[in-house]
């Protein structure tokens, strides 16, 4: 049903400095794949089979990432690695099917998905944020497995002391799994939040909300905030949560990129004997 997704990737990555000076934040490995990898493979997987990136500079390594590397194939064909073969080249999508778009400056993620207007045409698209790494099923395909129409959002239930790192929906009806949104603040104060159901890095849009974000309008930090376009379509179209079935973990901070690695190399067969051993070791 959703067949193209938004990867936005123009952001400075400036929490994660100095590793992201020269590339970039989506390119940091859990365990053994980009970021950026996960999340594509999560959007296939949910029958995606259009890529939309929405790059800035310093961001070559993800072209790079998702093309042919004939040197390094031939190398690997040469020296009979079949295995390290297939996965380089299972990272190929269909010719014509990967596209890039450049946001010139970074303002905002409104701003980059405002970016790829162009390249959608009149269908509803997802928008994942690979910083945003989720581990378990696809988010993205829970997520269109309960779509019906308008705009929807992942959402997950946070400590009600942590309602200042998120935006926080307003809920309406609400049968557990699938939220109706009334409302939605960003990073709200605890004691000012309307609830603790907060929204994670994926979203389906409709092509109205582009419409929203073409008056520029700047948000939290001075930047055009998507949740703001959203936010603004409330009360003309279906606005939804749904919380989903995998574990979250924000890439985007050093201790959930951490966590992340641990998470993840845990869930690795190969890794997780080892892994666990070493750390029950350390931590005793
Ligand atoms: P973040 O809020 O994490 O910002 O963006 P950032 O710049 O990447 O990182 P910090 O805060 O400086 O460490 C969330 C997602 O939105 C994208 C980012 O690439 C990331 O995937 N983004 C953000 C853009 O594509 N463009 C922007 O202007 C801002």
């Amino acid at each position: 049903m959703i067949k193209t997704a938004i990867f936005p990737v123009g952001g400075l990555g400036t929490r994660f400095l100095p590793a992201t000076k020269a590339m970039p934040k989506e390119m940091l490995p859990v365990v053994d794949k980009p970021l950026i990898q996960y999340a594509v493979e999560e959007a296939a997987e949910a029958g995606v089979e259009e890529f939309i990136f929405v790059t800035g500079r310093n961001k070559t390594a993800i072209e790079d990432h998702f093309d042919h590397s004939f040197e390094l194939e031939a190398t690997l064909s040469a020296k009979g690695k079949d295995e390290a073969l297939d996965v380089v080249k299972s990272m190929l999508h269909n010719p014509g099917s990967v596209m890039y778009v450049r946001q010139q400056q970074p303002a905002g993620l409104g701003h980059a998905v405002w970016c790829a207007r162009h390249l959608i045409g009149s269908k509803p698209v997802a928008v994942l944020l690979a910083d945003d790494l989720i581990l378990g099923a696809s988010c993205v395909r829970e997520m269109v497995e309960s779509y019906s129409g308008g705009n929807m959002v992942a959402v997950m239930d946070v400590p009600q002391d942590q309602t200042v790192a998120y935006g926080i929906v307003t809920p309406g009806a609400d049968d557990g799994r699938v939220v109706q949104i009334e409302g939605l603040v960003e990073k709200p104060d605890p004691d000012e939040a309307p609830s603790n159901i907060a929204v994670v890095g994926r979203y389906i849009i409709t092509p109205e909300v582009f419409e929203t974000l073409a008056a520029q309008e700047r948000g939290a930090g001075g930047e055009i905030q998507l949740t703001d376009a959203l936010a603004k379509q409330i009360g003309s179209a279906p606005f939804t949560g749904v919380r989903f079935s995998g574990e979250r973990f924000d890439c985007g901070s050093k201790l959930g990129f951490l966590q992340a690695n641990v998470a993840f190399g845990l869930n690795n067969g190969t890794l997780e004997g080892d892994l666990r051993s070493w750390l029950e070791e350390r931590l005793t």
